[in-house]
């Protein structure tokens, strides 16, 4: 499909271009030193002591787990408005996601008083979700982690240069697990982080990251190990030179490119209200700085979604839903009932229009007279 305005896009040129070159003509393609020089400028970027890079943020979620030894019978507190990989990395480990519902029709964060009143004995973790790159009641969700003896996991797959109170995003929690998906604020195609402080955590995240053992194959190139053994059950979840290459390529833009989405978020914002009051924007008192990932809508109770959305493809744009909620999966199956009204409502009346740092004004002009047309 030709959109004329699509989802999403990605801002590549020719540093991309030359990195992934300079990489090739090396003649080193798997973790090296590229790999370290991203993880190091993105430690640098978000204020981190470590950050690993991994093959996506589903792998970082799934270690996440498995470092802080969240395993069968545990259970931990998700939301249900968001990706499946933040509940999927849950089951991965054999543990329970018990869901959680947002705060209201504006904060579409998991609710602070929503997980006090889901915690058991049973409970290990909370995994925060930053929707759309808005941040969670970190000081909230942190007293409560305290208070209970919790871990607390931030997917901040959204939210790469997010900040509450100055502090990046991600770094909050035990453990931040970043995507660089390629419809995310800085992409490698396939491509994930994981940020701590902890400097055990750190260490038992590389291992697992490369099949739980004590050195790498660049080590052994570059003379410094001969041998290795294996302390535990690792995963390759690697990534390579040519990604961490892109990604350092894409970091550089990441603080321009995050501002002129915040940019085109408020002209959005600005022209919904004046010529569509009747749709709801969500996070319109949001605190901290947003990385703005999506620019999602509430349509107005009643509305067909199906057709709404037909009619904006009609004129060429592209729509889409963040998120089904993932407890009303196939797959999650369950004799559960989730207690969940406002993920629920939230879920069937959302809509995420287009939203790219390269798309301009004119573009957001065009999408909002589409949207007054389709309503
Ligand atoms: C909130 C959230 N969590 C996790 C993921 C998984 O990221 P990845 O595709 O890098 O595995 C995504 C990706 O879309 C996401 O949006």
């Amino acid at each position: 499909m030709d959109w004329r305005i699509p989802l999403s896009d990605i801002d590549f040129d020719d540093n991309e271009a030359l990195a992934v070159q300079n990489i090739i003509k090396s003649r080193w393609l798997t973790m090296g030193k590229v790999t370290q020089e991203f993880e190091s400028s993105f430690a640098g970027y978000t204020q981190t002591k470590h950050a690993i890079a991994v093959t996506n943020a589903t792998a970082a979620l799934h270690l996440a787990c498995l470092a802080l030894g969240i395993g069968p019978g545990d259970e931990v507190i998700v939301p249900s408005l968001t990706f499946v990989a933040t509940a999927n990395a849950v089951r991965y480990v054999g543990a329970i996601p018990v869901f959680a519902d947002i705060s209201s029709h504006d904060d579409l964060n998991i609710s602070p008083a929503a997980i006090n009143m889901l915690i058991t004995s049973r409970t290990r973790a909370i995994i925060v979700v930053h929707y759309a790159g808005y941040p969670c009641d970190m000081p909230a969700i942190l007293s409560i982690a305290k208070q209970h003896g919790l871990f607390v996991i931030e997917d901040a797959a959204h939210a790469v240069g997010s900040e509450l109170n100055g502090r990046k995003l991600g770094t909050w929690g035990d453990i931040g697990c970043f995507s660089f998906f390629s419809n995310k604020n800085m992409t490698t195609g396939e491509g994930g982080m994981l940020t701590t402080d902890n400097d055990d955590l750190a260490q038992k995240l590389s291992r697992l990251r490369s099949h739980g053992m004590t050195s790498l194959t660049w080590d052994r190139h570059k003379g410094h190990a001969w041998s290795y053994d294996v302390v535990d059950l690792g995963y390759n979840y690697r990534i390579d030179e040519i990604r961490a290459a892109i990604g350092l390529a894409q970091l550089a833009k990441v603080e321009k490119n995050n501002e002129c989405r915040r940019h085109l978020s408020q002209i959005y914002r600005s022209a919904l209200q004046e010529r569509v009051s009747q749709v709801d924007i969500p996070f319109q008192n949001h605190v901290g700085k947003t990385a703005a990932h999506i620019m999602p809508i509430l349509l107005p109770k009643g509305t067909n979604r199906e057709k709404f959305m037909g009619s904006m493809k009609e004129q060429g744009i592209q729509t889409s839903i963040h998120y089904p909620p993932v407890h009303t999966f196939t797959a999650y199956n369950s004799d559960t009932k989730w207690n969940l009204p406002v993920t629920e409502e939230v879920a069937s009346r959302e809509v995420t229009l287009p939203l790219f740092p390269t798309m301009g004004a004119e573009a957001v002009d065009t999408v909002v007279s589409a949207v007054c047309a389709s309503l």
